[in-house]
């Protein structure tokens, strides 16, 4: 199936980064987390080394594990303030609101054939293959590179080894309608050289 080209643009511009406060009541289903994984291993991959994983977390008591190790890491690494608590309320707001946490994460290739930067670049782009892909299944999300990611405490909870980078979380939910106002995009005489 190929678009027209004027409904590829313009799907690809309406891809919204949808944020947990706008995510309504209703959980997703594995199923439909499994038709945006399904998305990701799409991504161009240099070598074939597919170096996308993804933890997905969706249990309450999974969910509020991850959530009391986000708060922890971050009263134990910036202190106890008023700014740290009301951090530590948003952390809290965005799991409890996301039906979905998928936390992601780079596998390097076995033999590094591959620079890691190289391996990060495609990790990204599965990302983005899962918020498109989102974006036509009408689910919301937003991919955030906070809440702790490369805590010690967060790296065990996800089970990494030494050298896979934890990319940060891809954060889903329900949503009909996203009062998030389109990022104005910068005009081509501003991003490309004609050469
Ligand atoms: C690598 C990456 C990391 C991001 N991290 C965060 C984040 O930590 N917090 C956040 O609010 N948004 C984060 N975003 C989402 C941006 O805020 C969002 O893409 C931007 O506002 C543009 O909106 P749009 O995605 O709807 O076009 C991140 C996006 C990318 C690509």
């Amino acid at each position: 199936m190929r678009l027209k080209q004027e409904e590829s643009i313009e799907w690809i511009a309406s891809r919204r980064s949808v944020f947990p406060k706008e995510f309504e009541e209703g959980s997703l289903s594995e199923t439909e987390i499994e038709l945006l994984l399904e998305a990701a291993k799409w991504a161009p991959t240099h070598k074939s080394t597919e170096p996308w994983r993804f933890s997905v977390i969706m249990s309450p008591e999974k969910k509020t594990k991850l959530i009391n190790l986000q708060v922890e890491a971050l009263f134990a690494s910036k202190g106890e303030s008023e700014m740290t608590a009301a951090k530590a309320g948003k952390f809290r707001m965005i799991g409890e609101k996301s039906s979905a946490i998928i936390a992601i994460v780079m596998k390097r290739d076995i033999q590094e054939r591959i620079p890691v930067n190289e391996e990060l670049w495609a990790v990204a782009c599965a990302v983005q293959n899962i918020h498109l892909h989102s974006a036509s299944l009408n689910i919301g999300g937003y991919w955030s590179t906070g809440a702790m990611t490369n805590d010690d405490s967060i790296r065990e909870f996800l089970n990494l080894e030494e050298d896979d980078i934890h990319m940060g979380w891809f954060y889903l939910g329900r949503y009909s309608k996203t009062k998030t106002l389109v990022k104005p995009r910068m005009i081509q005489e501003d991003y490309v050289n004609w050469m």
